[in-house]
Parts: structure tokens; sequence; C-alpha cells
């Protein structure tokens, strides 16, 4: 049976992209699977947070999560520092990775920027705690945006070394599962995680810049769609959104060298429920005088009710503070479950 995970990170304003990317998907998943869905505070504090505003944004994300559509009561909910076996399984996992793989990643060199040495150590191992938020659940599908595909292929490799370094043990103590890994049919105790990546909006740009990902750390908040937005504040970044002087195209591959537009008829699509084809059929060879009112009609519709339910939700911080207390329990059952397993796997003493 499918188990689905998946993490946001408690860093400031959600925008467009957090929802189209990654949230709306986790609404989408719970109809057909079992769904944790995790506030990565101990992602969070890789780099500095004011703790208050830590507080806050955990917070935040909840309420963003529950006025989405998500169901805490059929599904899990929690953050991540609540259920201590995370940090305990990425510890493990810092024991099966190597350097030469974290090296490669592209998140820690964007981030780190030109003064690496000064940055956090857990900047550098944020991947492993990311594999072992996913695995210590032993997670089978994680719907992401596109720039965690590299995240979860190291998380992938982290799993098939584990299973490859223990696998005399696993088969001991009886503790592994019969798994496809490709082709073939292996014996290990951790899945091979799915990503799903998919649909039209899988990396939703700056409005600023259609080159550039849309971030919660650009520093012009025109560039970006908040969450909490409202219709007026919608309306008057979409009109103020960077675009060529052509009208929209008819076909898709006239797209390709336009990415202020491309991203706009992408984010239509995603909001829509449609291709870009689609998209395309009805707004092909109009001005974007045209297509951006119809787009910030869209978006206030699809986005302004989340923005107010979000407001009432937050507004009931015990309500919010009772899901994450709840859902913590119950991951963390699940979670010392598995470790359990892996300490005897590896040959840590516990009871
Ligand atoms: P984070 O907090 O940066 O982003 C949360 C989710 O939003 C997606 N996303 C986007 N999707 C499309 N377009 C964009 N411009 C855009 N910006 C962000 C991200 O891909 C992500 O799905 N490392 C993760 C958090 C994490 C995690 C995990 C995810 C920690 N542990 C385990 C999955 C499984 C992150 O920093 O996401």
């Amino acid at each position: 049976k499918k188990l689905v995970f998946s993490g946001v990170q408690p860093t400031g304003n959600l925008h467009l992209g957090n929802y189209l990317g990654a949230i709306r998907k986790f609404v989408a998943l719970q109809e057909q699977s079992d769904c944790i869905y995790c506030v990565v505070d101990m992602h969070a504090i890789t780099m500095w947070q004011e703790p208050a505003e830590l507080e806050n944004s955990t917070r935040e994300v909840t309420a963003a999560f529950l006025a989405a559509g998500i169901d805490p009561t059929k599904h899990i909910v929690f953050n991540q520092s609540r259920v201590m076996q995370h940090a305990e399984l990425a510890w493990v996992f810092n024991c099966v990775a190597r350097m030469g793989w974290l090296n490669k990643m592209t998140q820690f060199k964007d981030k780190a920027g030109k003064d690496r040495e000064n940055a956090s150590v857990g900047l550098f191992a944020y991947p492993t705690l990311m594999a072992a938020d996913i695995l210590v659940y032993r997670a089978t599908h994680v719907p992401v945006g596109d720039d965690q595909k590299q995240h979860l292929e190291l998380t992938r490799e982290i799993a098939q070394k584990f299973n490859h370094d223990f696998s005399d043990r696993i088969r001991d103590l009886g503790v592994g599962v019969e798994m496809k890994s490709g082709e073939e049919t292996v014996h290990g105790f951790f899945p091979i995680t799915e990503p799903v990546i998919e649909g039209e909006a899988t990396r939703v740009m700056s409005l600023r810049d259609g080159t550039k990902k849309m971030s919660k750390s650009d520093p012009s908040d025109l560039s970006r769609i908040n969450l909490t937005d409202d219709a007026e504040t919608i309306a008057k970044k979409i009109r103020k959104a960077k675009t060529d002087p052509q009208p929209l195209p008819s076909e898709v591959e006239g797209l390709k060298e336009r990415p202020d537009a491309d991203n706009l008829v992408g984010i239509y699509a995603a909001l829509a429920g449609k291709t870009r084809e689609q998209v395309l059929g009805e707004f092909g060879g109009q001005q974007f005088s045209v297509f951006k009112p119809a787009l910030a009609d869209l978006a206030v519709d699809k986005l302004a009710p989340i923005a107010s339910e979000m407001r009432r939700i937050s507004a009931d911080r015990a309500y919010v503070d009772s899901v994450l207390r709840d859902g913590g329990e119950r991951a963390g059952a699940l979670a010392e479950k598995t470790m359990k397993d892996v300490r005897r796997i590896v040959g840590l003493l516990g009871d």
C-alpha cells in the first residue's frame, strides 16, 4: 500500500509555488493513501531563525495544511522536532551517506553561498535528515516540487546502500521485505521511495523574472504570491508581473523562449486543473491585457478562500497545537517501530 510523506519548512511566507508544487498535491493524495505531512522545524534551523518567529511559522504552515484541506484525523500532521526518531535515524544515515554524495547537492551550494566555511554543519547534512524524515516511516511516495528532486535521489541512494550494507543482518533478523529495485526484486528494509513530481506547476517561477524560482527568500514581495495575500494584492501582483510584448502563442512550443509567459500560463493551467495546451487553446493569440485579468480572477477564486480559512484556523492556537500534539504522538509510535528494527539491524543495543 502507498504511504505518502512530505514536509514543508516553516521559514517565512508560504507562496504559490509551495501550494501548487506541494500542498495542493498533499490534499489530492489523501483520497487514496495514508499520508504523513510534516512541518520540518529542524530543517528550518539549518539557517538562523528567530525562535519566536519559528514558533509562529510552524503554526502558520500547520494552518495552511488544514486550510488547504488536509484532514488531520484521517492522516497525520505534526512538527518534526516532536518525533526525535527523525534525528536518530538521520545520525545513522550520516554514517551511511558519503561526503562525495552530499558535496554534489546544489541546494547546499545555493544556500551556503560564497562563505561556505561559515555555513552550519546542519545545512550540509540537511539531505540526510530529509532521508530520515521519509524513511523513518518507510514511506513509498513523496510529493514535492521539482527543486527537491536531487534530495529524493539521495534518499534512494541512502536506502539502497543501507539495504545493501546490512543485507545479511536484515535477512537474519527477518525484518526485511521483498521489494522491487528497478527491474530486480531484492530483500531490503527501506523502500526505494518514488518522487511524485507532476503536473503543470512543478517549478513556479518568480513573477519578476521567469528564469528564477519563486521563493520565500526573494527580497521583492512582488516576485511571489503569498498564501496569505488578500484579493487586491494578488490582482496587483499579477498585473505587475513581468511579460513580453507579444500575444500568447497558440501552441506550447511557442512558450519555449518566453519564460515569463510560460510561467503565467503554467500557473493558470495548474489553478484551473488544465494543461498548458488547453489554456493556450482558450487564450492563444490574446494579449496579456486580456489574459492577466482572467488569471487574477482565477487566482483570487482559488486562493482567497484558503487565506481566509488560514486566518480562521490560526486564530485558534489551542486547536492548531492540539493537532500537532496528536499528530506527533501517532507519528512517534510509527517511527519508534522502525527505529526498534534499525537499532537491531545496525547493532546499537537497546531494549
Ligand atoms: P520547502 O519548504 O522549501 O518547500 C516546500 C515544498 O514546496 C515546493 N516548492 C515549489 N514547488 C514549485 N515551485 C516553486 N517555486 C517551489 N518552491 C518550493 C518544494 O519542492 C517542496 O515540495 N527540503 C524540503 C522540505 C522537506 C521534505 C522532507 C520534503 C524536509 N523533509 C521530506 C519532502 C520529504 C524543503 O525545503 O521544502
